[in-house]
């Protein structure tokens, strides 16, 4: 009886748990069962419990993700190189959010960075792996492109919301806006369905400068507060990376009131607008097919392992709903405990010698 019920439940392990669960057979041409990594950011909110030693992510950009048939995996700041290397392996796609941490100078900075060279990597080799930014995540992949040079001029264009000021009469022709009906088209042409939070812009000058326009179409662009003319909308040439400036998920998930969030559009037009954006990128991911070993793996990295906390009722902050997750101490132990040996060994040395 004993040995039975052990037989069974290696049976069970491995037809469900261990059960390759990725579907990478060359022959199938769409992976409909994308999950996407999303990079997480240290949380710097009104929060208290998670003032210190915490990282983000905004419920906003998994719900937009999972409204369009990806499951998402949260990607976590101050890893090793191991840990981003071995998680491009197992992801379709790369969502880099918005937020307010610094580009070049905090732990998503360093994490996008890394990410990024795996991208490109990727692609480089005609593995097909979708990067989106948005905001701040915008902000990073032209960062990251530019040499790490910083190109942004400050400008204001906070809590805005614009239509898009397309480049060309003809922009179905580019990668983004393909599939895009023209009712479609027309309301986010003409309707503010766009809503801006930021204080920096590139601006056309500084792209061409940055020689970002070697790499990058620019699709739309849009005015700041004072008419400064900023790079809105963009997509690589060669690549299947993708930016904007606005924030296409808070119109239908952030649903904040405050004196910095006053204007996010909730309309049903501005609500298709997210619902294009989430499918195409997420029909971007379905191209790839890297994926998780087994089934138990890909479920211990999804983001259903944690659970949300409703920031938004303080009614301060920006976001309604928050994951959080303790940054890791883990390259930091290591390092203390190296130090802690070092200074173990001289002690024995001194009390040996001297
Ligand atoms: C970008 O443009 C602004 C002017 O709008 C300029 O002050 C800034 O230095 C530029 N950045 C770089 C790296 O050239
Ligand atoms: C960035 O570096 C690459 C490779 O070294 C070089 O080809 C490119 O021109 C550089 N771009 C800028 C804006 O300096
Ligand atoms: C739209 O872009 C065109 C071309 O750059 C520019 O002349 C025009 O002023 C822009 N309009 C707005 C409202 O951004
Ligand atoms: C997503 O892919 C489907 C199936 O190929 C296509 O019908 C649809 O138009 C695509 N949507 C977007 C926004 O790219």
């Amino acid at each position: 009886m004993k040995t039975f019920l052990i037989l069974l439940a290696f049976f069970a392990l491995f037809s469900s748990n261990n059960a390759l669960v990725c579907e990478t057979k060359p022959s199938l041409k769409i992976n409909n069962r994308p999950v996407i990594g999303v990079l997480a950011q240290r949380y710097w909110g009104s929060f208290k419990q998670y003032s210190k030693g915490y990282s983000y992510i905004a419920a906003s950009y998994v719900k937009y993700l999972e409204s369009a048939g990806a499951r998402v995996v949260p990607i976590f700041v101050s890893e090793d190189y191991e840990y981003y290397k071995k998680l491009m392996k197992q992801i379709n796609g790369l969502l880099l959010p918005g937020g307010n941490n610094y580009v070049g100078n905090s732990e998503y900075s360093d994490a996008a960075l890394t990410l990024w060279k795996l991208s490109i990597q990727a692609n480089t080799n005609d593995d097909y792996f979708p990067v989106w930014g948005t905001c701040l995540g915008f902000e990073m992949i032209l960062f990251a492109q530019a040499n790490q040079t910083d190109y942004l001029t400050k400008c204001e264009s906070n809590d805005v919301a614009l239509p898009l000021n397309f480049t060309r009469e003809n922009i179905q022709n580019s990668k983004m806006f393909a599939e895009i009906n023209p009712q479609l088209l027309k309301i986010l042409k003409n309707e503010k369905v766009t809503v801006n939070y930021h204080h920096n812009c590139m601006t056309y000058t500084n792209f061409t400068k940055a020689r970002l326009d070697e790499f990058f179409d620019v699709l739309s662009t849009n005015e700041d507060v004072t008419g400064l003319q900023f790079i809105s909308t963009i997509e690589a040439k060669k690549y299947p990376i993708y930016g904007v400036q606005f924030h296409p998920e808070k119109n239908a998930y952030e649903f904040i009131v405050n004196s910095n969030h006053r204007n996010t559009p909730h309309s049903f037009n501005s609500i298709l607008t997210t619902q294009y954006f989430a499918n195409f990128f997420v029909n971007e991911t379905r191209k790839n097919f890297h994926c998780f070993k087994t089934q138990l793996a890909e479920n211990k990295a999804l983001i259903y392992n944690f659970n949300t906390e409703f920031t938004g009722i303080s009614g301060k902050g920006s976001f309604d709903e928050l994951y959080f997750f303790k940054i890791s101490p883990s390259t930091k132990t290591k390092s203390s405990f190296i130090i802690s040996v070092l200074l173990c060994l001289t002690n024995m040395l001194f009390t040996v010698f001297f």
